[in-house]
């Protein structure tokens, strides 16, 4: 009887951490259109070209590098400059996301790095 508690409790525990992700996630990829990123970037098929593809980059970037990313890309890639990224040419003109406030930038980069 007592099993059965603790195991029931368990289940209602996961069964809430995995809606609360997945809100979490669909904030993200819900951001990813509405602040613009969609226009440049693809995921899954969709969106643009002028930036590289993001459908796996949670796999080779850290959350912290993504979140660094958003905020001031001038940090990795010199404004202008021309770089490659997975083997691609690109010019490096993404926009600082300076002002973005921290609650957004978070579930953008979780949403990100959540990618893989
Ligand atoms: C005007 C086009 C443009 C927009 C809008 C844009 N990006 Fe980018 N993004 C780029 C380009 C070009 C690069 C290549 C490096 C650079 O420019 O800093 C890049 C690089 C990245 C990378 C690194 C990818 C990798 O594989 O290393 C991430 C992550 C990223 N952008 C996320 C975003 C997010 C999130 C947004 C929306 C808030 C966004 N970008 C908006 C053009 C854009």
């Amino acid at each position: 009887m007592r099993m059965k508690k603790v195991i029931s409790s368990l289940l209602i525990a996961s069964a809430l951490t995995f809606s609360a992700t997945t809100v979490f996630a669909s904030a993200g990829s819900s951001l990813f259109n509405s602040e613009g990123c969609i226009a440049c970037h693809t995921i899954n098929g969709q969106g643009g070209s002028v930036g590289p593809n993001l459908s796996h980059v949670g796999g080779k970037r850290s959350l912290s590098w993504i979140k660094t990313q958003i905020a001031n890309p001038g940090a990795h890639f010199a404004s202008g400059s021309s770089v490659t990224i997975n083997g691609k040419p690109y010019m490096a003109i993404m926009p600082a996301h300076k002002h973005m406030p921290a609650s957004k930038l978070n579930a953008l980069a979780d949403y990100l790095e959540s990618l893989k």
